[in-house]
């Protein structure tokens, strides 16, 4: 059995917040927390809050805007927070449901019919509940017969989910295996944190593997995948069944994503640069024959020292597209869609390295080639 990637699928929110709009509900809330703690400011007990700039956070990171499920919560300097109301059981959940939006597209570019799907992976960062997974609520919305699990690596999800995916495959467990990456960011961002509240963006991918013997002729062969992990506390979210958040956040900054950004950099860079270069050895594969880098999108900075050290140079927007600016870090969905948006110019055997990074630290790298 061999895997390959037969087609992926992308869902955008309808609703952007740009970092003008961010940086002014931003502003007004600090000036509100301010006038509320004018006492405790004045006697030194608290420090005053400090106003946002676009300037910074388009300099530090590439971000322009982003797409959120819902905007007036996130703007409004009185909530600083998505307001997306709780759903009945009865209804689908709202990570299934963007899912499902990535999943279809997919399926209808490989031109597959779900009933021939015999798995799916939902791998993303932050579910909404513990069970039923959201994977089993895709796999049932879908009339898929097979089995389906949930798992969570944070930035790296979708990397480490096409690898499970793959070794499904591999294993005779599964011919077609749907995996989708649902981020729903904005609900565990800490919009009233000056050092974060530019980063994240709400989106929804999904990528299909499957058997070469089922695959359309369009599809990706996948040359070598490789995953790897090393204990790290510099970006943490507490959030858990044995440590509940207040919704507002405030008081709790641990239980929503916290990060030493500047940890992040010095340490991730060197980390996916050496595992990339190692893989490029392993597999034999020069990095000059690498068309392109899909590489996760978390800060503009981070991927042009990775494709630099990579590939030997500045790398070109060619060479290592980002989706930043539009869509900020999506975290797990990054690098896919910087894959779907930015790989329909690939001629047969050309080859690219979808590759991913974040939190845990966690990191993957899937080496493919477009097939004749
Ligand atoms: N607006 C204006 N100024 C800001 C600001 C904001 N929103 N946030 C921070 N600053 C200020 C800081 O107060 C600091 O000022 P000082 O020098 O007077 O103390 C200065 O800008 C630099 O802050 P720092 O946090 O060191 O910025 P940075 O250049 O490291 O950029 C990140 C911050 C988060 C963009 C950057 O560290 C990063 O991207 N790291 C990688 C983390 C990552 O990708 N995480 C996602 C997990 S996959």
């Amino acid at each position: 059995m061999t895997p390959v990637i037969s087609a992926t699928g992308l869902w955008t929110p309808p609703h952007t917040v740009t970092n003008e709009e961010l940086v002014e509900s931003f502003n007004a809330w600090a000036d509100r927390w301010n006038a509320e703690h004018e006492a405790d400011i004045a006697a030194g007990k608290v420090e005053a809050k400090t106003h946002s700039s676009t300037e910074f956070i388009e300099k530090a990171s590439g971000i322009k805007s982003r797409y959120v499920v819902d905007k007036s919560g996130v703007v409004d300097p009185a909530l600083m927070r998505p307001v997306i109301p709780e759903r009945t059981n009865e209804d689908i959940s709202i990570l299934a449901e963007i899912a499902i939006k990535a999943a279809n597209q997919a399926l209808e570019r490989a031109g597959r019919d779900p009933k021939d799907v015999d798995a799916v992976i939902c791998a993303a960062s932050n579910m909404q509940r513990a069970y039923p997974a959201m994977a089993i609520e895709v796999q049932e919305a879908l009339g898929i017969d097979g089995f389906s699990f949930d798992m969570n690596v944070a930035c790296s999800s979708a990397t480490f989910g096409i690898q499970t995916a793959a070794d499904f495959v591999r294993a005779g467990h599964a011919k077609s295996v749907l995996m989708v990456n649902p981020e729903i960011t904005s609900g565990h961002l800490n919009w009233t944190d000056r050092d974060s509240h530019f980063i994240f963006g709400d989106v929804a991918t999904a990528v299909l593997v499957e058997d070469i013997s089922i695959a359309p002729k369009d599809h990706w062969k996948i040359l070598g995948t490789h995953l790897k992990t090393k204990f790290s506390n510099n970006i943490r979210n507490n959030f858990g069944f044995l440590n509940r958040a207040d919704p507002s956040g405030e008081g709790q900054p641990d239980k929503l994503f916290v990060q030493e950004g500047r940890k992040v950099f010095k340490e991730v860079v060197p980390m996916v640069s050496a595992m990339i270069q190692s893989e490029l050895g392993r597999l034999d594969i020069r990095a000059e024959d690498l068309r392109r880098l899909w590489l996760h999108q978390a800060n503009a900075n981070m991927n042009r020292l990775i494709s630099s050290k990579v590939l030997g140079h500045e790398a070109s927007d060619d060479e290592s597209p980002t989706v930043l600016d539009e869509y900020a870090n999506t975290s797990s969905a990054g690098s896919i869609i910087a894959f779907h948006k930015h790989s329909d110019d690939f001629k047969p055997g050309e080859k690219g390295l979808i590759c991913s990074f974040g939190a845990g630290y966690s990191a993957g790298t899937v080496f493919v080639e477009k097939a004749a």
